[in-house]
């Protein structure tokens, strides 16, 4: 049984039988029976001893639990926007992104047409999982360990880890640093590539097979949502061909700029306001046209009510916001020029000149339309986080 829970599989028997052990994995307390190399992937990635000081793991910012995001309080202005490093100082200038269904991201690519599609970060320069579970670990802002020899001495200080490694990569995996962190990688992504990360059981999804029904306010935000003549939300959240089927990760995977404006707070608590700039996907080293700047990966919109705040920045608290954003592009009421959370005019974006096109397609929302949007969103709330969505209490 332990077994189900890793399957990659779609059906609802398997998500029935799996429900409670996901709920356990959630409250993950160290006693999980290393019977696949995902199980062995979910206890590195809850593992402490894989950062220097012991004390962060890839679960601090991506709480399996917290819809796989970093929901401390990082501190002051800053909020929930970036993440802590394990020093205790180190600010990130990035939102840390849920990993909800993250095995669907395609390795980075460049398609035929010349767009940049798929790989991890913001910015995609991690081509496929292991490569990006590689880099945390070692990074100086994050978990810290200082090589890969440090962190083979750390998984040789557990008994667990010398018995499973070499059942799972073969007797000589410890033997070299090297081999063995490329192990870590592997087990890491084979955890976050199971149904663990992607159970397909939102509201949304028991709507698609007819488990339950949407209420008016949900059903207007979906039809708005998908209808390409009103609003271009479908242009770029969208990854199936065909609008409103199951399986739809509500991304396309591709690079875009919105304008999404500076997050000030951030830059001035990394003392970098006038210094910094993100450069996005034209940081990638294979990536070099100045048309790409600031360019980032479409997000998934999967478990988006629970894991603000928003944007790659986390510039926006409230969804709400996140939403509203849009219609500056589309509306000429002067009130769609305001940030309402800041009750100033939208913050200025670090690159202008390539905005993507996209965003003047469809019509202006009314207020209505923004909230019958918001509560649609609500409804891609996976089962396990539907207790975090703020009105049923946490925050
Ligand atoms: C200190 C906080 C922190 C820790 C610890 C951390 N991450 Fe992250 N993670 C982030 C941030 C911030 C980003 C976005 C960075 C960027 O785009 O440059 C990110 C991005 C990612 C992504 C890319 C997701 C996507 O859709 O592109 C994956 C996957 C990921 N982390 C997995 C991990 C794993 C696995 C570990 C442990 C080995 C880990 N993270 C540890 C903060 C953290
Ligand atoms: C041109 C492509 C494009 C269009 C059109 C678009 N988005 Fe986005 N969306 C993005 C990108 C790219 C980001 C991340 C931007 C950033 O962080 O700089 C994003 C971010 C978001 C976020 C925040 C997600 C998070 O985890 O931080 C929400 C919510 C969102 N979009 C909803 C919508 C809705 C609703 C619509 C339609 C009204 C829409 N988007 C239209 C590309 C697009």
């Amino acid at each position: 049984m332990q077994f189900t829970k890793y399957i990659r599989g779609r059906s609802l028997l398997v998500l029935i039988f799996a429900l409670p052990l996901m709920l356990a994995a959630a409250d993950y307390d160290g006693e999980l029976s290393l019977e696949t190399v995902a199980d062995l992937g979910a206890r590195l990635f809850h593992d402490r001893n894989l950062s220097n000081s012991r004390k962060q793991s890839c679960a601090t910012c991506h709480g399996p639990d917290q819809g796989f995001v970093d929901r401390r309080d990082n501190g002051g202005a800053v909020g929930q926007a970036v993440s802590l490093g394990d020093d205790g100082h180190s600010l990130g200038d990035r939102n840390a992104p849920s990993l909800s269904y993250v095995g669907f991201v395609p390795a980075f690519h460049r398609r035929d047409d010349g767009a940049y599609v798929g790989g991890l970060f913001w910015d995609g320069r991690a081509s496929v999982l292991e490569d990006q579970a590689a880099k945390p670990i070692l990074d100086p802002a994050e978990m810290a360990m200082s090589g890969m020899q440090a962190v083979l001495e750390r998984l040789k200080e557990n008994p667990d880890y010398l018995e499973a490694f070499p059942r799972f990569f073969g007797d000589d995996v410890l033997d070299d640093s090297e081999t063995a962190y490329a192990a870590v990688t592997q087990a890491i992504a084979a955890f976050e590539r199971s149904s663990f990360f992607e159970p397909f059981d939102s509201r949304y999804d028991r709507f698609l097979r007819g488990e339950v029904t949407l209420n008016g306010q949900e059903e207007e935000g979906r039809r708005l949502f998908f209808d390409s003549a009103r609003t271009n939300c479908s242009l770029c959240h969208m990854l199936r061909d065909a609008p409103g089927g199951q399986g739809e990760t509500f991304t396309d995977y591709r690079y875009h700029n919105v304008g999404v404006p500076v997050n000030v707070a951030v830059r001035k608590a990394n003392d970098s306001l006038d210094t910094h700039a993100d450069l996005g996907l034209l940081a990638h080293a294979d990536v070099s046209e100045p048309s790409e700047a600031g360019k980032v990966k479409v997000p998934s919109l999967r478990n988006v009510a629970v894991t603000g705040p928003y944007m790659h920045n986390g510039v926006f608290r409230d969804l709400r916001t996140a939403v509203l954003f849009y219609n500056r592009y589309l509306s000429t009421d002067p009130q769609s020029g305001i940030d309402p959370e800041t009750g100033k005019p939208w913050g200025e974006a670090e690159f202008t000149h390539n905005l993507s096109p996209e965003l003047e397609a469809g019509t202006a929302l009314d207020d209505r339309e923004v909230d019958a949007l918001v509560a649609f969103l609500k409804t891609l709330t996976d089962s396990r986080f539907e207790q975090l969505l703020p009105e049923n209490g946490e925050r």
